[in-house]
Formats: C-alpha cells, structure tokens, sequence
C-alpha cells in the first residue's frame, strides 16, 4: 500500500516528503514530478506578488538507477523565499530562539485555519497555524502523489483535469462538458490536461476562458475572491478496481475522502452527481454493451463517471470537485481580534484571488495513490515484474 507524509511549514526552510509502500522496478524521474510542480504553480488568479522561481523536489533516498528499490522514497523541497535576505523568515520561523518584536497575527480570516486551529492548539499568535494550514504544503503532496501517478502511467492509467466554472462563468450542461472533453479522453485523460493548459485558467473552452479572466478581474479590482468546479478525469482503467463488500472499500468514498482533504475543497460528484437526483432513471443510468473487437464490455455514455458499486466499470472516471472561494481577500471582512476581543476587520496578506486553475494540479494528484492503491489490491505485488504478470494475466 503506498503512503505518503509531508512536513514543513510556508515559510520554513523546505517542505520534506515520504513516499512508503512503492513496488521495487518502477523508473521514476524528478522532471516528471517537476512538471506538476510547475503546473500547480501556474494559472490566471495568482496575487501580485509572484515572480515565482519553479519548484523542483530532489528525490534524496528511495531510488537507484533510475528505479524504486522498494523502500521508502524521500524528497525535499526547499521554499526559496526563506532564504531571501530581506524577507525576515529565517527570524520569524527560527526554530531555536524567539527575536524580540515579531509581530503576533491575532486577527483570524472567516474562512481560514486560522481562529479555530489557535483555540485548538493554544495558540495566542495565528503564525503557527496559518504556516502549516496554507497551501504552500501541496507543493509537497503533488511531488509525493506523482510517484502513484508515475506508477499508474506505467500501466497505461492517466489522470487529466480540467476547469469547469470560475464564479458565474461556466458551462451550462453535462452535455456541453462532455463534448469538448469526450473527444481529447479518447487519446488518453493526459491530453485532457494539455489540452487545458493551453489555457492559464485551465478551461477547454476559449469563450468561456476569457469569460473567466474577466470574472477574475472584477473580483480582483473589488477586493474579493473566486472559487469554482473542476473535473478530472481518469482513463485506461480496469474493471473491478474497488470493491461494494465494505463502505470503506467502496472506491468513490476514497477518492471523495482524498479529495476532500485538500485545502478549500467542499463537496465532489461522479459523472452527473447532483444533477441525477433530479433525473429519471432512463436519463442516469449507463445501458450496457459488449465490444467484441476489445472484448469488454462498455457503457453507451457514462453518467455514472465510470464507477458502479464503488468498482470501476472500464469506463473513464470522471470526478467533479467544487472549491470555495479564498479566505484572505483585500476587502477586509468582519472578526474579532483574538487578544483584545474587541470587533475589527481582517488585515489582508498577499493572496491569490482565485487558486482554482492551480487547485486542479492538486486535485489531479491526491486520487494517484488511491487510484494506485486499489490497482495494487487486485494485482499487487513486491515488484514491478510482479505486478504485470497479474495485471496481464486479469486483464478484461
Ligand atoms: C492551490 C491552493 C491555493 C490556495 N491559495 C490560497 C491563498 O492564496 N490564500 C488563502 O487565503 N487561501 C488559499 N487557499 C485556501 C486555503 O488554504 C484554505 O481555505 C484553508 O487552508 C482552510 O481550509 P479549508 O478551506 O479546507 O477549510 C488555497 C488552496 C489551494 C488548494
């Protein structure tokens, strides 16, 4: 079973990462990993002060030759502005001494870790709270989680993710999505990705792409922020990955579970989710056929996203996630100053103003390990070898 930890805060020195449970054989590359790095860095929504210098995460144990040698695979990664001389990180985070007159945060963001992980930790200075809840740390879960996804890759499973709607701008239909995003599946979910990359708001779509620029700008220009609804897709899968015997085995409740533990994500849907609660059943369910040039059986559309059960049909999984808008915004909102409990209004800190073209990156990444996990449940084994032998051997 392949696990992953990451530690480091926002402004520490480096972000770290284990990677455990990875079969021995596998060829990994750091490039590969620096590619989502890098995507999850880009997108139209940044805040103003992001001449970024690219991420790139050493693989510093775990790999020889090229390949896994079975054992835990560790990464580093360091955070650049640190070490900026004017910056004051290395003061403000020191791990050892406390400097006189480091200004303490004591006014929470609605929204944020922030009020609720000082009650819970005792916390009178917000700083801890706000270095280790920020999204800086999914830098870290996008490396780990590339090694699952280099993995799934291996055995010809990829994971591409796309913009659906930023605030009021979107696609209007199921159908409308599924006619810019069916023909690119076909090639494989990768060409989903590159294909909206093309774009800095991540959308398939041009008209609706400026449409999304200009709703971040508004938003931008009053102070405030936007989430949005994106989809990843996945295809190349088998059939019967998942199982319906136990709730936790149920393979949709464990990518909702790893989507929905990643910063600012609120609620996921497969295939036509919410929207089928208000459909008959002949406008839900997937009729069933047999190809026999493939030899499987297949789905005539696929408004389930791929999963019955909680098991993959074979069919591409599609996965829909909603993200709220970002906490800290330039246009302060009410709160209370935690020392003083007098009423106020949030300060505002550098921010993006919309994070979801960056977040699909993200949302992209989680799913690898626990996509990867359920594959090796059915044809797992110690080795790569190993693995392809039963993986050929079930092939349906
Ligand atoms: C890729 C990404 C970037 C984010 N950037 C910011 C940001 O710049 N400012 C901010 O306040 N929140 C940002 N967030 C959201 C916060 O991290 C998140 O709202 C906060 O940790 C509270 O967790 P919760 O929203 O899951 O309750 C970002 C989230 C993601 C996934």
């Amino acid at each position: 079973m392949i696990r992953y930890l990451t530690a480091g805060e926002s402004h520490g020195p480096e972000l770290t990462g284990i990677v455990e449970g990875v079969p021995a054989g596998l060829p990994v590359t750091e490039e590969e990993i620096a590619t989502h790095l890098v995507r999850r860095q880009q997108g139209y929504g940044r805040g103003g002060r992001m001449a970024f210098e690219k991420d790139f995460a050493t693989i510093t144990s775990g790999l020889r030759f090229g390949k896994t040698m079975g054992g835990p695979i560790a990464m580093t990664l360091p955070n650049r502005a640190f070490k900026k001389d004017d910056a004051g990180w290395p003061t403000v985070m020191n791990k050892e001494t406390e400097a006189e007159g480091i200004e303490k945060i004591t006014l929470p963001r609605p929204g944020h870790a922030d009020l609720v992980g000082a009650q819970k930790f005792n916390f009178d200075d917000i700083r801890p709270v706000i270095e280790r809840s920020s999204a800086r740390e999914t830098a870290m879960r996008v490396a780990c989680c590339s090694i699952a996804r280099q993995f799934l890759k291996y055995f010809g499973i990829e994971i591409g993710g796309h913009v659906l709607r930023i605030g009021s701008v979107g696609y209007d239909s199921w159908e409308a999505v599924r006619e810019k995003a069916d023909p690119l599946m076909k090639n494989g979910a990768e060409s989903v990705y590159k294909a909206a990359d093309v774009s800095d708001v991540r959308c398939l779509d041009e008209d609706l792409s400026a449409g999304m620029r200009e709703e971040i700008k508004i938003f931008r220009k009053k102070g405030s922020s936007l989430g949005g609804i994106y989809e990843i897709v996945i295809t190349g899968l088998p059939a019967g990955l998942g199982s319906y015997v136990h709730w936790d085995k149920k393979l949709d409740g464990q990518l909702a579970q790893a989507i929905l533990g990643t910063q600012a994500m609120k609620g996921v849907e497969f295939g036509l989710g919410f929207e089928s609660g208000s459909r008959p059943g002949h406008e839900v369910h997937d009729e069933i056929t047999y190809n026999n040039d493939t030899d499987r059986f297949e789905r005539k559309t696929n408004r389930m996203g791929g999963l019955e059960g909680g098991m993959t049909t074979g069919m591409p999984i599609i996965l829909r996630g909603v993200m709220k808008p970002i906490p800290t915004m330039l246009d302060p909102l009410g709160t209370v100053d935690m020392e003083t409990k007098e009423a106020t209004e949030t300060r505002y800190e550098r921010s993006d103003v919309c994070a979801l073209p960056r977040a699909v990156v993200v949302a992209e990444s989680v799913i690898a390990p626990v996509l990867a996990n359920a594959f090796l449940e059915k044809f797992g084994g110690d080795s790569i070898a190993e693995i392809k032998r039963n993986f050929e051997a079930n092939k349906k």
